[in-house]
């Protein structure tokens, strides 16, 4: 079935929501933890890249999950995200969804724990009992490091896993360009690279500069994503296409999570423009003119899929602290 052809009518409840994409404007990985993760200090921001997925819930005695995505893609936490939301509400019934996938995978982009959150935030809307707001980030927090991110949406600092969240305030949309080349990361492969690495420089001193980044933005402190030292030393490719970023008028370039997708940062759109022209016909990765979409446009977003079925007074959730 054709993306964008919409569910199969019946009595069901549906919409069509966007899962965006993520980028990360900083992320320093201070140390590995006991529970074999790292602890973290991060800088989400959510952009305008985004999948598109249609989902329909019809009430039933039974329940079923069914998922269709173009790429067949393994264990698709969409399934799981799905599965533990039916759980959590008692909802019984048929849970259809249809996954047009946009964003790059293995690119460090948030794909696929940003459409789990959608499902998270969307399914328990469509059967009538939306979750609890410390629920629905425990469920985000099982699923993976980074589906609590998209709970929230705009600029967020994450710190332990990544999943303990403090919203910056909305900063204005700047543009810029995303390279996606196509080279798959492993992240739990990228943080095995990185850990014996992870002596080298006090956590202090990563704290310390973290902290400048997230105090002002537009200063000159300068920021830093600790996986380019591993990823760029494998693929050399990644730290050319930076300079080429910097090169062509990119305030901030970086590598964005793991990778393998690296992000430019222009100050105005023109930049961008010329950039994504003068780079398409050199045999360039993927291109993306991408733009910084900020938490009031996010919620907004969410106001538009899920209309008829919420209240905007209280609905997304504006904090997710655990109970
Ligand atoms: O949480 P998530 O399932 O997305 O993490 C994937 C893998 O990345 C983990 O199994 C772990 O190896 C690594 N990871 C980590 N520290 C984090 C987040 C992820 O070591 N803060």
């Amino acid at each position: 079935m054709r993306p964008g052809a919409g569910v199969p009518a019946g009595p069901a409840r549906r919409a069509r929501v966007r899962a965006l994409a993520k980028i990360n404007l900083d992320l320093r990985v201070l140390a590995k933890r006991p529970d074999g993760y790292h602890e973290l200090r991060t800088i989400f921001q959510t952009i305008s890249l985004a999948d598109i997925i249609d989902i329909a819930f019809t009430p039933g005695r039974k329940t079923s999950i069914e998922l269709e995505d173009e790429l067949n893609i393994p264990d698709n936490l969409v399934v799981s995200a799905a599965r533990l939301a039916t759980e959590a509400i008692g909802a019984r019934g048929r849970v259809e969804m249809r996954l047009a996938k946009r964003i790059p995978m293995g690119a460090g982009l948030g794909g696929g724990s940003s459409d789990a959150a959608a499902i998270l935030l969307a399914l328990p809307v469509l059967a009538g009992r939306p979750l609890e707001a410390g629920k629905m980030r425990e469920l985000g927090e099982q699923l993976g490091s980074d589906v609590p991110f998209f709970l929230l949406g705009g600029r967020a600092v994450g710190i332990g896993r990544g999943s303990e969240l403090f919203p910056l305030p909305d900063a204005p949309a700047r543009a810029g360009v995303l390279v996606a080349p196509g080279i798959h990361v492993s992240t739990p492969d990228a943080y095995r690279h990185l850990s014996p690495r992870l002596t080298s420089e006090s956590p202090q001193n990563k704290i310390s500069s973290f902290q400048s980044q997230t105090w002002d933005l537009a200063s000159e402190a300068p920021a830093a994503n600790d996986f380019e030292s591993v990823v760029f030393e494998q693929h050399g490719e990644l730290a050319l296409l930076k300079k080429r970023l910097i090169r062509a008028g990119a305030s901030t370039a970086m590598l964005t999570g793991s990778g393998s997708a690296l992000f430019g940062l222009f100050r105005n759109r023109d930049e961008v423009t010329r950039t994504i022209e003068e780079w398409k016909g050199s045999g360039m990765p993927d291109l993306y003119r991408i733009s910084l979409v900020n938490r009031a446009r996010y919620r907004a977003m969410w106001w538009r899929a899920l209309g008829p079925y919420i209240d905007r007074r209280v609905w997304p959730p504006r904090s997710y602290n655990l109970q």
